[in-house]
């Protein structure tokens, strides 16, 4: 038989261009994952806890809008979820309003008036990472009640009242301990003990099934639906907050409270193939090393490489590698050090970045930067992501940094207070409870606002909303989320898929490649290994516990709610 070849006419000849371009910019427009998380018609709150995200469901059935939904379901993690969400610890909120405006909010923790550069180095010149970590030392001043009330200034529909209503319900009828927060709360009995003695609430043992009470809690909530955001900065409960932070030998006075501000910032977006990614701006690093990794990624086929393939996993971790590095010294608070955000997030300063990566072997942290190793610690902080029926969208990243952050529990307000000045680089060059190797960008100022890792993060796709999404996870937060938008995008899981994927984490130092307990079988490790990275062996986190929500093609919302806690999407 003879084979005579057509030559293909002009439209076939552009359809066919169209579809390269398309393939090439998009790494291949697959048909969308089906969804496998809830799924819901209009409206959608994924958070930490049921009872959050129900409150913030039902302030949307009310009429409220996102943004009311963020303010209640807020304060309803302070109430059930102490661990991380609270009165006494700050955060950072991402927006995109129905028609396509963005933007954000900082209401980050500060170091108060009398911090110093050196406030945490001992008489030989050491951090005492018990001073910047544990009781009231260790406290930044709060911006949690700042960042709501503006956003509720700017954005809100109903009364703050019926928004703190749900919280302050919760709290005088109580939270039942789940499995997973007793579990928590036995881990750092002890210490809670240590810092506040044994007459709080958390120094019996809690167990599974008990309904623990906040009345205290209840009663400042109160107070402040009463008279507003003053009374947390100014008011009675400014001056009952000062005085038991002093008392307890801290830094924080009614002065530093009644100076606070939350700050309106412009987020950082970026494009990776066809996505829009909007994520938050210094004082957090997660926008910008997030912008990092995947710009250095996009040039690769990483879809054909395959998800958790040693040449993917490879890749990823030589751009976080690089990544990190530059977080660490490049980044703080943009209100106090000039940050060259330009060219760190130019291509070719990103391509020049990745001219020494190659896929024969690992790339030695020592060869990106100098640097000593240091063991990761714990992974705290709690995301929420929030799409109402108009389709505004919100992404919140809220933490109080260590579990129960200082574990200082204010008894007469009945909230934690954060531990968040050790976000700071206490000495540059050594590390954080995160093991994150600062340098002087980051370094101790009255006023300046401590580096985060949080990266709450709105994804487009087509000029429409395709995904809200955030997580815990200390410095882990960022190549958890740019996993979890990679999963979906180029490996074809669905939100809720990808969130409960295994995860692995590289951060430059220490030059290690961390790996989940579960999902990496050994035959990948061992030729990791062979290329020269070094393994986590017996430290085994877990990385992170992600709640998205992705827009289905159809207009439907599908949740991703992690199932490393107890973190709940609740829809209509
Ligand atoms: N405290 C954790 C963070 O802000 O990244």
């Amino acid at each position: 038989m003879r084979l005579t070849f057509i030559p293909p006419t002009r439209t076939v000849l552009r359809a066919f261009l169209i579809c390269f371009l398309i393939l090439g910019t998009a790494g291949c427009r697959k048909a969308p994952p089906e969804p496998t998380g809830l799924v819901a018609e209009k409206a959608m709150v994924v958070s930490a806890r049921a009872e959050a995200s129900r409150i913030g469901v039902e302030i949307l059935q009310k009429g409220g809008n996102a943004f009311d939904a963020m303010i209640a379901t807020e304060m309803a993690l302070t109430v059930a979820y102490p661990f991380a969400g609270s009165l006494g610890g700050g955060g950072f909120m991402v927006y995109r309003l129905a028609d396509g405006t963005t933007g954000s909010i900082d209401y980050r923790e500060k170091a108060p008036l009398a911090a110093t550069a050196d406030m945490y180095l001992d008489s030989l010149g050491n951090p005492d990472p018990a001073k910047s970590r544990m009781g009231a030392t260790a406290v930044g001043v709060p911006g949690a009640i700042a960042g709501i009330f503006e956003v509720h200034e700017r954005f809100g529909t109903l009364p703050m009242d019926t928004l703190l209503a749900p919280a302050i319900e919760l709290a005088r009828k109580g939270v039942v301990v789940t499995e997973n927060q007793a579990r928590r709360l036995e881990r750092v009995r002890a210490d809670m003990i240590a810092v506040n003695g044994d007459s709080i609430l958390f120094a019996n043992h809690c167990r599974p099934g008990d309904t623990l009470r906040y009345a205290a809690l209840a009663e400042t909530l109160e107070r402040i639906a009463r008279n507003g955001r003053d009374e947390f900065y100014k008011g009675e409960t400014a001056r009952i907050l000062a005085a038991f932070i002093q008392e307890a030998g801290g830094y924080i006075t009614e002065e530093d409270l009644a100076r606070y501000q939350a700050k309106w910032r412009d987020p950082v977006e970026f494009t990776y193939k066809d996505l829009k990614i909007i994520s938050m701006a210094p004082p957090s690093s997660g926008g910008v090393t997030m912008n990092q990794i995947l710009k250095m990624i996009e040039p690769y086929d990483l879809s054909g490489m395959g998800m958790h393939s040693a040449r993917s996993i490879q890749l990823f971790t030589e751009a976080a590698r690089r990544a990190y590095a530059d977080r660490n010294y490049y980044l703080g608070d943009p209100d106090f050090v000039d940050i060259p955000l330009d060219t760190l997030l130019s291509e070719d300063y990103l391509r020049g970045r990745m001219a020494s990566f190659s896929f024969d072997a690992a790339t030695p942290s020592s060869e990106i930067a100098e640097g000593e190793l240091a063991a990761y610690e714990s992974m705290e902080t709690t995301h929420y992501s929030i799409v109402d029926a108009s389709g505004n969208s919100v992404s919140a990243t809220v933490t109080l940094n260590g579990a129960y952050g200082s574990k200082l529990y204010c008894a007469p307000l009945g909230f934690f207070l954060n531990n968040e000045m050790d976000d700071f680089s206490a000495k540059p060059g050594v590390p954080n409870m995160f093991g994150l190797i600062g340098a002087e960008a980051n370094s101790i100022a009255p006023e300046k606002r401590m580096l985060s890792s949080m990266t709450p993060t709105l994804v487009e796709r087509d000029g429409k909303l395709w995904m809200s999404v955030g997580t815990p996870g200390g410095s882990t937060i960022i190549t958890a989320v740019a996993q979890t938008i990679l999963n979906v995008y180029e490996f074809g899981l669905s939100m809720q898929q990808s969130v409960d994927a295994p995860r692995f984490h590289h951060q430059w130092l220490p030059d290690l490649l961390v790996f989940e307990p579960e999902g990496f079988p050994e035959s990948l490790k061992d030729s990791l290994r062979a290329r020269g990275y070094i393994l986590n062996e017996d430290y085994t986190p877990i990385i992170g516990k992600v709640d998205g929500i992705r827009v289905l093609p159809d207009g439907r919302l599908e949740g991703g709610a992690d199932h490393r806690g107890d973190d709940t999407a609740v829809g209509f």
